[in-house]
């Protein structure tokens, strides 16, 4: 439980890292914990879940608001991506933040900048592959120095984006830093689209056929639940609902949820993870698939569940 210090205190907009570092000093001295929303804006209920949980979990709750250049791969999709500061500042301040820290492009990397932060392998995957190395490496750079600007004991990210969740993961495991990485279930729309600041680029007709990837992702997990455990079926499974709402992957891939490694079977817990280009909007989706007791026998009355071996 934190000892929120915020709740009569109106949250500030903060720009230099100065301003964040002497803000937060006060805090860190009174033992008290800091916990930061890293987030590119344009917030919606995925982004508040996170705000509400660091606000339940730590005492002082930094959302930070950086489109960060250097993790697109196309310029149009960084021109093209929503800026609504004033609109964030407000949702985010309801849901609990303290301070928005909203450094200028300038500041994050200033003339003469020349380092990276890069985590190798488990990036050359799944958006890795699709997006290029430079995707990964700028979202690794920019999280490094966000957590050398704010230094916060716990940082909260979305199981949305499963795999950039879990190569923070192993970014502060493997360079020692000293920050507790949290990872939130993702939020989805009534429909089950998961929430992205992306969705706002869909067009009336776009929007209802990219339910397509929810329902690609309950079929291959309805599969699983009755005793299915090929990989290739159970992703034959999502691919034929994404073709039914007209949808074409980029990426339709049943992996180990560590090493993303492609399984096989599914043995334990595996990571079905989805990306799609609906009109002109890239969206991505995932979901933990889970073998269950059961594996599909053929009967003389058909396919029906059977104890798996042992
Ligand atoms: O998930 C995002 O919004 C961004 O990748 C992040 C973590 C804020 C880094 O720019």
């Amino acid at each position: 439980m934190s000892h929120s210090i915020s709740s009569s205190i109106p949250m500030r907009t903060l720009r230099a890292v100065s301003q964040l570092r002497d803000s937060l000093q006060p805090a860190r001295q009174a033992g008290l914990t800091v916990g930061l929303v890293p987030t590119m804006g344009a917030l919606h209920e995925g982004h508040l879940s996170l705000i509400r949980r660091a606000r339940e979990r730590c005492d002082v709750v930094v959302v930070s608001l950086f489109v960060n250049p250097a993790q697109f791969d196309e310029r149009a999709d960084l021109d093209r991506y929503p800026r609504t500061e004033r609109e964030d500042a407000r949702l985010a301040e309801r849901a609990g933040a303290d301070i928005l820290f909203a450094p200028a492009a300038e500041d994050v990397y200033p003339a003469g900048f020349a380092s990276c932060v890069e985590v190798l392998g488990i990036t050359d995957r799944l958006e890795g592959a699709v997006r290029g190395a430079a995707h990964f490496r700028g979202v690794t750079t920019v999280v490094t120095k966000l957590f050398n600007m704010a230094q916060p004991d716990v940082a909260f990210f979305g199981q949305k984006d499963a795999q950039q969740a879990l190569v923070i993961k192993r970014l502060v495991e493997d360079l020692n830093m000293p920050v507790a990485i949290e990872v939130c279930p993702t939020v989805r729309e009534r429909d089950g689209l998961a929430m992205s600041s992306r969705n706002a680029h869909l067009l009336p007709g776009e929007r209802t056929r990219a339910t397509g990837l929810f329902e690609a992702l309950e079929a291959s997990k309805r599969l699983s639940r009755e005793g299915e455990r090929r990989a290739d079926t159970l992703v034959a499974a999502a691919r034929e609902a994404l073709a039914r709402a007209d949808i074409e992957p980029e990426y339709v891939a049943l992996v180990d949820p560590d090493t993303l490694e492609p399984v096989e079977r599914l043995q334990g817990p595996a990571l079905l993870a989805i990306s799609a280009r609906v009109g002109d909007t890239r969206l991505i989706d995932n979901a933990i698939l889970e073998p269950s007791h059961q594996e599909i026998s053929i009967s003389r009355t058909g396919a029906s569940p059977a104890k798996a071996p042992a």
